[in-house]
């Protein structure tokens, strides 16, 4: 407890990766709840970003959409300047778990060097350019931890970082130079660690929508391992919820976790949307005539497509947050229950097909022929 709370109030927003998933969520979630605010997009356009994504702010005059590259620290200085940026929300990474395992390269290139090079613009325009207020918020993952067993308590803040995927690894590397320039230049950060996210514009090469997405075309759900593997699963605006708490109210260079209270073992989530969906094959006929290729239209059940396949390499077996410095110090609560969440999600995906069919594109089918092969 080396800072006092101050409350702080952003005006100016620079957000990269706004044009993926969390990032995407936090754009439309903040637009509505801080309508005076500027908020600016940086995002590189990579398979995981997708303007499409933030297609109902496009008409709002406090929105803009710059297409970069997070290690473009030119552009980022000239970014924060002439925008006068106060805070910067620092989603932008390569995230998934599965495409670090086939390579690494960019996740160092992005999620350290991208990471270094935010530093390095934020340091010039707002420490060396005159001091003003201001506010680095680093969004990262749970997975810095390294992995629990059934019966280990969740990770809290203090626990020692232990990544095992280079994904993970990439993250941790990038949380230490967010705090160094803290603890070394004063630069006013923040970072979160948070849990498994689910909602709204989730690229289907993650379990969830991608579990949705096979059953609706009647295609394998594959199971790693033996499906045990436990995550916990926060609705993604649950998470931007804490990331606003944060930046306004939380300790100059803390760490703060956030999490659902939420672990489900892999095989029962993948279940669970199984019988979700089968009950919605059961209460609406027009859903045969549109996803012919369901199992339910052959009259079997979703968890016929179940499969289980070679686990991933490494797999971690648990993750689980401890979030009581969040909720003590902040007032932090996740206000969906996993119920009504992933009901939203399922309509989401239902109501969003050309989305979701539209990002499944050829390079998305030789991502699928590459690691289910
Ligand atoms: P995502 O893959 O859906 O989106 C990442 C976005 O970053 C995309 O829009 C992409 O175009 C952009 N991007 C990638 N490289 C870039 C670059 N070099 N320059 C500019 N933009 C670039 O990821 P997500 O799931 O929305 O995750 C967002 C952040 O949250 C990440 O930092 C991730 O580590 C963290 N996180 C994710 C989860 C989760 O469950 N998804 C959980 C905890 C933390
Ligand atoms: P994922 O959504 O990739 O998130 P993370 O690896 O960051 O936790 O995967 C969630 C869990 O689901 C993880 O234990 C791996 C597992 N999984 C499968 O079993 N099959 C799949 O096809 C995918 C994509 C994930």
């Amino acid at each position: 407890m080396n800072e006092q709370i101050e409350q702080y109030a952003p005006s100016k927003l620079l957000v990269t990766g706004g044009a993926g998933f969390i990032g995407a969520n936090f754009v439309h979630y903040w637009l509505d709840t801080y309508p005076q605010d500027r908020v600016i997009v940086l995002d590189a356009l990579t398979y995981a970003g997708n303007r499409a994504n933030l297609a109902g702010c496009e008409s709002n005059p406090q929105f803009q959409f710059v297409q970069g590259d997070i290690c473009d620290t030119g552009l980022i200085e000239k970014l924060l300047q002439d925008e006068q940026i106060d805070t910067l929300v620092h989603f932008a990474a390569e995230s998934h778990v599965d495409r670090s395992i086939h390579g690494p390269d960019a996740f160092i290139e992005t999620n350290i060097t991208g990471t270094h090079s935010l530093l390095k613009a934020a340091k010039k325009v707002w420490l060396d350019g005159g001091g003003m207020k201001h506010r680095f918020h680093h969004v990262s993952t749970d997975e810095v931890y390294g992995t629990l067993a059934v019966n280990d308590p969740a990770f809290a803040e203090t626990n020692q970082y232990a990544p095992n995927s280079p994904y993970a690894a990439s993250k941790a590397s990038s949380d230490h130079l967010v705090r160094a320039y803290h603890h070394t230049y004063g630069l006013q950060v923040t970072t979160s660690n948070c849990s498994n996210n689910y909602g709204p514009y989730q690229f289907p090469e993650k379990l969830i929508p991608l579990v949705i997405a096979n059953i609706l075309d009647g295609k394998p759900l594959p199971i790693y391992g033996d499906g045990k593997q436990i995550r916990d699963w926060l609705y993604v605006d649950d998470h931007n919820r804490g990331i606003d708490l944060i930046i306004r109210k939380g300790r100059l260079g803390e760490t703060y976790n956030i999490g659902g209270n939420n672990e489900w073992t892999n095989i029962d989530i993948v279940k669970l949307i199984c019988q979700l969906l089968d009950e919605r094959f059961e209460a609406d006929a027009t859903m045969q005539e549109r996803f012919p290729h369901s199992p339910q239209v052959a009259g079997r059940g979703a968890e016929s497509l179940i499969t289980f396949v070679k686990d991933r390499l490494g797999h971690d077996r648990r993750y689980a947050i401890d979030a009581r410095k969040i909720s003590g110090e902040l007032g932090y609560d996740p206000v969906e229950s996993f119920e009504t969440g992933i009901r939203k999600t399922l309509d989401w995906y239902l109501d969003n097909e050309a989305w979701w069919r539209a990002v499944m594109d050829g390079s998305y089918q030789e991502w699928v022929g590459t690691n289910y092969d």
